[in-house]
C-alpha cells in the first residue's frame, strides 16, 4: 500500500542525519558530522555530540526538505533513533522528532540503529529478499545477522563481537600508528601503499573448534599495537601495517559473513554501516561471493554511514506493514539490544 512521506532522524553518535523516504524511495537526506570538533580527544565525546545535535538538528531537517523538494507539511510520519547508542545524543533526537509529530499531528514510530542501517540498503536495492544474511561493521558493532522481513520478525543474530567492534579495531589502531581520526578511513588511504603481506597479523576466532560467526578484535587491535611498539626508536611501515591490518579484518569478516551464508542456505549477503566503506572488505567480499555463488549488496558510501534516510527506510517499512507508532512518552534505549 502507499505510504507518507515519512522523516527518519539519527542522532545516535557524532552524526546528525535527516532523511525523507516514501514507499522505498530516498526523496532526500543530508547530514551534519561532529567528527571534527571529536578528533582532538581521539574519540566521540558524548557531551560534544549531544550539544552539536541541537546545533544541527533543525538545519538538517531543512537540507533534507530543500533536496527532497517538500515542505514541513508534506511529512506523514517521523522515525527516530532510539537506541543504541549514546544517551544525551539520542535523546536530542528523539526530543526534536516528538516535538515535529506533535505538533505535524503525525505518528511517530522508534526504530533500532542497527535495523537503519540493515535498511539502508533497500534504499540503493529495492526490497531485501528473505531471507538474507546481514554483516553489519560499524564503530560500536559487529554482528551477523539473518534477516527475514524487517518490519515485522526480529532479526535473528547469528554472531557477534566478544569484544572490539571492527571499526573500533581500525580507529584504536590508527591512533597507535599516529593516523588521523577517524582510524578507517585513515588506514583505507594508508594501505594503498602498503603491502599486506608484510605483517602476519593474526586471524582470530578462525581456528577448527571457533564459533564460526563470533568475532574478536582485541587481540588483533593488541598484536597491532606490539608491532608498532617492536618499531620504536626506527621509522614505523604504516602502510604496511595498515595494509596488513585492513586484510586481516577483511579476510575474518567476509570469511564468516560468506560462511554464514553457505550453511543457511542463503544467495543474498549485505553489508552496511561505517567499515562496508573499506576498500578491502568491499573487494574481498566481492570476491568470495562471486566464487560461492552469493549475490553481494552493499549501499553507497553515503548510506553506509550513520545517516537518517537508513532511519526513514525502517519508519517507511513500519507504517506500510500497520506497526502501532510509539506514544509521545517514548524514552530512549542507549543499550537496546537488537
Ligand atoms: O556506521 P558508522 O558511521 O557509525 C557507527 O559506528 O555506528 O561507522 C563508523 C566506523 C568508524 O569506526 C570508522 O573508522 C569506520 O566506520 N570506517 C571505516 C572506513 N570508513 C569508515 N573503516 C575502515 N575503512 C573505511 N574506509
Ligand atoms: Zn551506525
Amino acid at each position: 500500500t502507499a505510504g507518507p512521506v515519512v522523516l527518519g532522524i539519527e542522532s545516535s553518535c557524532d552524526e546528525t542525519g535527516a532523511g525523507l523516504v516514501r514507499n522505498g524511495h530516498l526523496l532526500g537526506h543530508a547530514v551534519a558530522s561532529s567528527m571534527d570538533e571529536h578528533a582532538r580527544f581521539g574519540g566521540v565525546v558524548p557531551e560534544i555530540a549531544a550539544r552539536a545535535h541541537v546545533h544541527a538538528l533543525g538545519p538538517v531537517v531543512r537540507r533534507a526538505l530543500d533536496e527532497a523538494g517538500l515542505r514541513l507539511g508534506d511529512i506523514g510520519a517521523v522515525a527516530v533513533t532510539t537506541g543504541p547508542g549514546l544517551s544525551g545524543a539520542l535523546q536530542v533526537g528523539l526530543a526534536g522528532a516528538k516535538g515535529l509529530a506533535y505538533a505535524l499531528g503525525v505518528p511517530l514510530y522508534g526504530v533500532h540503529h542497527l535495523a537503519g542501517h540493515v535498511a539502508a540498503d533497500t534504499l540503493e536495492h529495492g526490497p531485501l529478499p528473505d531471507p538474507c544474511v546481514v554483516l553489519i561493521v560499524s564503530g560500536g558493532h559487529t554482528s551477523l545477522l539473518l534477516v527475514r522481513d524487517l518490519a515485522r520478525d526480529p532479526v535473528a543474530h547469528l554472531g557477534d563481537t566478544l569484544d572490539d567492534a571492527a571499526g573500533e579495531c581500525f580507529d584504536k589502531v590508527a591512533r597507535v600508528f599516529g593516523l588521523p581520526y577517524p582510524g578507517g578511513p585513515a588506514v583505507d588511504r594508508a594501505a594503498r601503499a602498503g603491502s599486506p603481506d608484510a605483517v602476519a597479523f593474526p586471524r582470530p576466532l578462525t581456528g577448527p573448534g571457533d564459533d564460526p560467526y563470533a568475532f574478536s578484535f582485541s587481540g588483533l587491535k593488541t598484536a597491532a599495537a606490539r608491532w608498532a611498539e617492536g618499531h620504536r626508536g626506527r621509522e614505523l611501515p604504516v602502510a604496511d601495517g595498515a595494509a596488513a591490518l585492513q586484510e586481516a579484518v577483511a579476510d575474518v569478516l567476509t570469511r564468516k559473513a560468506v560462511a554464514a551464508c553457505t550453511a543457511h542456505g542463503v544467495t543474498t549477503l549485505v553489508v552496511v554501516g561505517g567499515v562496508a566503506a573499506n576498500s578491502r572488505v568491499r573487494a574481498l567480499a566481492e570476491e568470495r561471493c562471486r566464487a560461492a555463488g552469493i549475490t553481494l549488496r552493499v549501499p553507497p558510501l553515503g548510506l553506509c554511514t550513520d545517516n537518517g534516510a537508513m532511519i526513514a527506510a525502517v519508519g517507511d517499512l513500519l507504517v506500510r506493514a500497520g506497526a502501532p507508532p510509539a506514544p509521545l512518552d517514548v524514552s530512549v534505549d542507549p543499550s537496546a539490544p537488537l
